[in-house]
């Protein structure tokens, strides 16, 4: 069985359907703080916290792989600092003692968000030292570490990406600094006006949803002996500044962007703005499918359709 901590968030909700494509229905478990209603997916309530009820579901179901997406991203976690740490890193510390207890195989991402302002940031190579400014940069960065332990002292089977900000259509992502390119997208249909919380130069590494879910299951699938690195792996699709999203958007429907930076400027400020994803291609085949034009055509076609 596999679960999928974190399944009502921006990844898991299209993880989960992707899994449930590949494996069947039956094999996949959705678990998160809140109970859905109308899900169409076994469904376990559970706060990472909780180390006994995470493994008593882990136990009872027979989970052999956990996709662990619960956390809290990078502008939630400068507003609440200790929640960030608590659920990233401590959160992790009971799923990866349920790992090693039940031996499991983990998925758990990373972000760009280990890098800070002193590494290359174009290109930003795989290996430099990572010296991040935000809360959240740094509780990543210990689970990178603490990843790297479990896989070297535990045997434990763990796989990550550091994704960079991941774009889609069928869940509006809430508490991240990359979700401006979200949002721009559902205000332009929906309102015909957005007001950008970053400045328009800033460029940031996107990619779109379906991409980022290719990669974390060809990942998954890589055979462990062609993978040199595992919790933290370089991926990389397009990267572009908030005005040149704004452009491609325009060229599609008549909008209105107003940029009025906030304290997430300052976030974004720090991170770098393409990266060099050379590992995740030569070790396990990633390639990315979508680039800012093909992106664009599908979240329009698809809120369009939305909001008819
Ligand atoms: P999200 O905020 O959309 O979803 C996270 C989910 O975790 C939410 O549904 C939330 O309810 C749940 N959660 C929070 N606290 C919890 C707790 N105590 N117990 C159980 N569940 C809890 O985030 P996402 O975008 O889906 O990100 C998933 C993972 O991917 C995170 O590790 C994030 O750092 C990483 N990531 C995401 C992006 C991105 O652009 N979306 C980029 C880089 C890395
Ligand atoms: N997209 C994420 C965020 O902005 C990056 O990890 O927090």
């Amino acid at each position: 069985m596999i679960l999928v901590t974190g399944a009502l968030g921006q990844i898991g909700t299209e993880l989960v359907l992707a899994l449930q494509e590949k494996h069947g229905k039956d094999k996949i478990i959705a678990s998160d703080l809140k109970e859905p209603e109308n899900y169409d997916c076994k469904f376990e309530k559970c706060d990472i916290l909780d180390n006994e009820n995470y493994e008593r579901i882990n136990k009872e179901n027979g989970v052999d792989t956990v996709y662990h997406l619960a956390a809290i991203l990078s502008a939630a976690g400068e507003k609440n600092p200790d929640l960030c740490y608590d659920v990233n890193v401590k959160g992790l510390e009971n799923v990866l003692k349920v790992a090693k207890k039940y031996n499991q195989r983990l998925f758990c991402p990373s972000s760009i968000a280990v890098f800070g302002p002193d590494v290359p940031r174009e290109n930003t190579p795989q290996n430099v030292e990572l010296n991040p400014k935000t809360v959240y940069g740094k509780t990543k960065v210990k689970g990178e570490e603490l990843c790297d332990l479990y896989f070297n002292e535990h045997n434990i089977d763990i796989r990550g990406i550091r994704y960079p900000g991941l774009i889609s259509w069928k869940h509006k992502p809430s508490g991240g600094t990359t979700d401006y390119a979200v949002e721009m997208y559902f205000d332009a249909i929906e309102k015909g006006e957005y007001v950008c919380f970053v400045n328009e130069d800033t460029r940031l590494p996107m990619m779109f949803m379906d991409d980022a879910i290719r990669a974390t299951i060809q990942l998954m699938d890589a055979p462990i002996e062609s993978l040199n690195y595992h919790s933290n792996y370089n991926l990389s699709s397009m990267s572009f500044s908030a005005k040149e999203l704004a452009d491609e958007i325009s060229s599609h429907v008549d909008f209105n962007c107003i940029y009025k930076p906030d304290y997430r400027q300052d976030i974004a400020n720090t991170w770098p703005i393409s990266i060099d994803d050379k590992d995740a291609r030569s070790d396990w085949g990633w390639e990315p499918k979508f680039d800012i034009t093909k992106m664009t055509e599908e979240m329009i076609t698809n809120l369009r359709r939305l909001n008819e």
